[in-house]
Order: structure tokens, then sequence, then C-alpha cells
């Protein structure tokens, strides 16, 4: 079912977008040589329960952690540990979610470990730049189909691909809610976008091929090829005008972050 929020429940998700994107922002400071995944997560849960908030990935589906830390050929849903210690030179994709008073948000961004690779700098640029071409199908009277299709021919052109096996997701009450929303396809398919839905947008983008694999964690998915992967994700509200990211306040089309 696709639910369509009130604007009431669209306060409520914009509360918890903006305190995501505090709790991003804190944690991206943190990144450096030396520092362990599991340090950054322990930080991320003390800093959203001080919040009031809950962190919605901690058990869910039994998932051990509070936030997802992926590195380099990581995808997504990279467990933190304390022997996974971030080293120069290294891509982390840092991915966070939170409940605030029933409502959710879900937003990630990757981030250079010191100094990196102009390839690695411009995989997390192109990651991010796909997001933003995507964003301007993120409007009424779009298909969910448009989304992927922009993603996917902003990086294809590039010379990166998409990876396909996992996709976006609707928001709301729950963390992964109807529509699914693919990274890539052909434009003009599936549901039409309507005032009031809220999406999550999550380009994952590699270097090499787009098929992926997990690991015997369960959890943790890599690329099959080891190269590099980019992840980059906002909880955006479909209005009868420009989007709204809710877990980027303050964003303006024309600054382009
Ligand atoms: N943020 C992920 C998503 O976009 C969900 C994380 S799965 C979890 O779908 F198990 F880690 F919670
Ligand atoms: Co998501």
């Amino acid at each position: 079912m696709i639910t369509i929020k009130n604007a009431a429940q669209i306060a409520k998700m914009r509360e918890a977008g903006a305190m995501l994107h505090e709790v991003l922002s804190q944690i991206e400071k943190k990144i450096e040589p030396g520092i362990s995944t599991k340090e950054l997560d322990r930080f991320a849960e003390k800093l959203i329960r001080s919040y009031g908030a809950i962190p919605s990935f901690l058990n869910y589906e039994g998932y051990p952690a509070s936030i997802c830390t992926s590195v380099d050929s990581q995808v997504v849903h990279g467990i933190p540990s304390a022997s996974t210690v971030l080293r120069e030179g290294q891509i982390v994709s840092i991915d966070a979610g939170l409940i605030l008073d029933g409502w959710q948000s879900d937003s990630a961004l990757t981030v250079g470990v010191g100094a990196i690779s102009r390839e690695a700098q411009r995989l997390i640029d192109v990651t991010r730049e796909s997001f933003f071409a995507a964003l301007a199908f993120a409007r009424e009277g779009y298909r969910i189909s448009d989304i992927g299709h922009a993603v996917q021919q902003y990086v294809e052109q590039r010379g990166f691909s998409t990876v396909r096996a996992l996709c976006g997701h609707g928001i709301g009450r729950e963390m992964h809610e109807e529509p699914s929303v693919p990274n890539y396809g052909i434009p003009g398919h599936g549901v039409r976008l309507r005032r009031g839905m809220t999406i999550c947008i999550e380009p994952m983008i590699a270097a090499g091929d787009y098929h992926v694999r997990t690991l015997a964690d369960g959890w943790t998915v890599v690329t099959t090829d080891g190269s590099l992967c980019s992840h980059y994700e906002h909880t955006v509200l479909i209005t009868g005008d420009e989007p709204e990211l809710l877990s980027l306040p303050g964003y303006h089309k024309e600054e382009k972050r």
C-alpha cells in the first residue's frame, strides 16, 4: 500500500529528517584514519537516543547495529565492527535511519577516509549527482521508473554502473513501504507520483560491474567484481512543486549539494 501523508504527518517526518541530517553530519566529522566502524556505530546510537529518537536499523530483521558502514567494494549493509578500522584512501558509506514519534527517516552518504584517489572521488561525486539528476523527476505526474531511468542515464554516461539488486523505497511509519524505487529502467512505467508521497531515493553506484553478492554474515552486500561502490540517499517528499528533501533541511535546488 502506498501511503499519502497529511500535513501533520509531513511535519513529523520533516522533524525526523532534520534530526537524521544532524546525526549524519556529526558522524561524517568523525571519519578519519584509525577510527573503527564500531566506534561510529556507538556514537550514532548514543546521539540518536539523546535526541529522543530510536535507531530504526537496530534489530530490523535481526540487523545487529544502528547504522550500516560499507567500505570500498561493500555496497550496503556493512555491519560495524571493532576490527574494521578505517584506513586512509578508503571510502565508506554511512547509512542511518531513525524513528521520531513513530515517523521514519532514512539517509546515506559516502565519504573518503583522509586523501582518496581521483577515481574514488569521482565515483562519490557522480553518485551524489545522479541522485540530484533523478530528483528532477520526483514530482507529481512523473512515474517511479522516470527516477531510475535518470539515475541510470547519468551514471552510465560517465562510465559507472547502477546496482540493480537493491532499490529505494517508500517510507513513513515503516522504513520500507511501497513503492519500490529502482535505480535503473525505462521511463514512463510504474506508480504515478502524487503529492504527499514520501520515498527514499538511493543510488548505489559501482565503478565496475553492477552485479552484487551477499557475504556469509547474511548482510554485507559487495560488488561481485570487487570494484568500489558508493551510496547516497535521502528521504524525499513529493509536493505539487519542487520535491522537499526531508533529510536535507534547507536544501534549495540551486545549491546542488
Ligand atoms: N537504509 C537501508 C535502506 O535504505 C536499510 C538498512 S537495512 C538494516 O533500505 F537492516 F540495516 F536496517
Ligand atoms: Co533506504
